[in-house]
């Protein structure tokens, strides 16, 4: 267990998941727990950084458990947990915090982003650091994210590599993992933005519950290219190679392969066979989503922060030592 690497990766109990979490960083995450020590982690502390119900991210924190079980995060094989049963993320967040400048804080882009809509707030500011101690606290390798995480990684970088340079090798520099095809998946409605949560038009995204007919009618309201090949051109073709990327996912082909067949399909049937692709991959998920009892996943959450308390107390003593707070 020591020598092999690990992993870890945190997902907002905010909203429903929904394709792009899927194919850029889920599907990973079930990839990885067979061959890592893999660590996963429901980070309500930061879904909390924007203004938000306490009774709807009740919901949401289970919801979210709920979802990673049923996609496939196995407990046997893993380590699952609500950060806010944690209390050393936070601890280990503000010991990297004290000394992380503010220039680099400034750079953010999702923070630039957020505090627009949520206001300049200090949780939006320290977010980037919380995410940082979360991956730190566990002395992470591997940290499957989609491409939106890359700012936030190579501060966590910064942030190992100083503390390193300032109090000796403690922290390994981790590293992002993506995958090939899929680490930016698009809006359905505007393929020239990443598929989110927070769009206010619902038919932007596919969520990974939504009902079979659902999913197919928002395949059908997919904004299409000019021209009428199918082709992979994420400039000049965005919609189609959106769809492309998807299916390739969900029936497991290379694009080119895919490409080679549908190329003289039209737009309407391409996008009636990506839908039906994407209904027969996600039913299961559906299935076994249902089929959860809620009393159980919150046993196993439980036992999921037990767990983690101990591993991330058993590193934090080594840091609290180098920093002068030992006892
Ligand atoms: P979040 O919903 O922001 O907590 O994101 C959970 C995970 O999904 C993170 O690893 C994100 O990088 C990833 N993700 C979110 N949106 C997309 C997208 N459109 N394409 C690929 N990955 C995404
Ligand atoms: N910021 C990440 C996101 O929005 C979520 C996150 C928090 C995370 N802590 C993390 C991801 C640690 C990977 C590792 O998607």
């Amino acid at each position: 267990m020591p020598d092999r690497k690990r992993v870890f990766s945190g997902i907002q109990p905010t909203g429903n998941i929904h394709l792009g979490n899927y194919i850029g960083a889920l599907q990973n995450w079930v990839k990885l727990q067979e061959h890592y020590d893999a660590i996963y982690c429901v980070v309500d502390l930061h879904a909390i950084t924007v203004p938000y119900d306490p009774a709807e991210l009740a919901a949401s924190r289970l919801a979210t458990a709920k979802a990673l079980l049923a996609i496939g995060v196995d407990p046997g094989n893993s380590l699952l947990y609500y950060q806010s049963q944690v209390p050393q993320h936070a601890e280990l967040a503000w010991l990297l915090g004290v000394d992380t400048p503010l220039g680099a804080l400034n750079r953010m882009t999702q923070f630039k982003e957020k505090s627009e809509k949520a206001g300049q707030r200090l949780g939006l500011y320290a977010y980037p650091v919380l995410m940082a101690a979360d991956i730190l606290v566990h002395k992470a390798h591997l940290v499957p994210v989609g491409d939106d995480q890359t700012q936030h990684l190579e501060l966590t970088r910064d942030i190992a590599v100083r503390f390193n340079g300032k109090f000796g090798d403690t922290f390994p520099v981790p590293e992002q993992i993506t995958p090939e095809v899929g680490a930016r998946v698009m809006s359905l409605q505007d393929p020239t933005a990443k598929m989110s949560k927070s769009d206010p038009d619902e038919s932007s995204r596919i969520l990974v519950f939504d009902e079979p007919d659902t999913i197919v009618k928002k395949f059908r309201r997919a904004v299409t290219d000019s021209g009428s090949e199918v082709a992979y051109d994420v400039t000049g073709k965005p919609g189609i190679s959106n769809l492309l990327v998807i299916l390739s996912l969900f029936t497991d082909r290379s694009i080119d392969d895919l490409v080679e067949e549908y190329n003289a399909v039209q737009y309407g049937s391409f996008k009636q066979l990506v839908a039906d692709a994407v209904v027969e991959g996600l039913t299961p998920i559906r299935t076994s989503y249902k089929n959860l009892d809620d009393v159980e996943v919150a046993r196993l959450m439980t036992k999921g922060a037990l767990d983690a308390r101990m591993r991330a107390e058993a590193e934090m003593v080594g840091v609290r030592r180098l920093v002068g707070l030992g006892n």
